[in-house]
């Protein structure tokens, strides 16, 4: 399959974990694709490996999702280089595992800074372009932690449920351009992220008693719905938040 052949793809947090496994994706589908993200030698890195594998340039952008002008930064890049955005995956975010009563106030606005507010400025940048060429597509990173609690994960679950929102709103806003926005739920995928300390989620008595599909997913099984609700053959969905958990929130 070549869904997205010269389709201008950009992938925030593209440098490793799911953001990379999508960027392989869009890539191995003939789509023009931009890395954005932190810790800019890795993203060159993984630019670099994606681009010799697929047999095309990747472009990177080094940036902080959270940072206005960054964002701002990252635009000036896609305008250069791509002429504008056909594809957002907004997929940048962090995660964090403190009691609520224990955690501190800078913390709260760094997460939701990061995830949400870092959501909100991608999005309006690139939809701002998107609306002046009347298309283009949009699919947030939710979680299941936006669609249910889970305890000790406050600010990320509060960041992952504004998203979900942010989500339905956007889509309501800009389908009369021509643009969909969807989101997409993971539950447990092996990522270094999902490796953190203190982050029982991938014990195997976890998995044994909460997920029914018996294992966690890796990346290449989130970055594939990606690639769906990016293509043509979801042209009728926007709005939508897909679950990806293994059937871990269905009861
Ligand atoms: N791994 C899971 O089980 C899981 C489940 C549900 C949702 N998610 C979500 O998937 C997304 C990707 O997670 P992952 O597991 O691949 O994690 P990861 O840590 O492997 O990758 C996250 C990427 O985002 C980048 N990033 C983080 N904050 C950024 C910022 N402020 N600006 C720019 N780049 C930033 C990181 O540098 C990294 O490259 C996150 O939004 C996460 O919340 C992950």
């Amino acid at each position: 399959m070549r869904r997205f052949e010269d389709k201008r793809v950009l992938i925030t947090g593209g440098a490793r974990g799911i953001g990379q496994a999508t960027a392989d994706r869009f890539a191995s589908e003939g789509a023009r694709v931009l890395i954005a993200g932190r810790l800019g030698d890795v993203v060159e890195q993984t630019a670099g490996e994606i681009g010799r594998k697929h047999g095309t340039q990747v472009l990177t952008c080094a940036m902080d999702v959270s940072m206005k002008a960054d964002v701002e930064g990252m635009m000036t890049v896609v305008g250069e280089h791509m002429g504008g955005v056909d594809v957002l995956i907004n997929n940048a975010g962090v995660c964090y595992t403190t009691p609520f009563l224990d955690i501190p106030e800078e913390t709260w606005d760094q997460i939701i800074g990061m995830n949400l507010k870092g959501h909100f400025l991608v999005a309006q940048a690139v939809a701002r372009e998107m609306v002046k060429a009347r298309s283009g597509v949009i699919v947030n990173m939710c979680s299941t932690n936006g669609l249910v609690g889970e305890a000790n994960y406050a600010p990320y679950n509060a960041s992952k449920a504004g998203i979900l929102l942010l989500t339905k709103t956007i889509a309501l806003e800009l389908a009369p351009y021509g643009i969909r926005v969807n989101c997409v739920s993971p539950g447990a995928i092996v990522t270094p992220l999902s490796a953190a300390p203190g982050d029982e989620s991938l014990s195997d008595e976890y998995i044994r008693t909460h997920i029914p599909l018996g294992r966690t997913a890796q990346a290449e099984e989130v970055a594939s719905v990606f690639a769906f609700l990016a293509s043509d053959d979801a042209s009728f969905i926007t709005g939508e938040s897909i679950v990806i958990d293994g059937g871990q929130i269905a009861s």
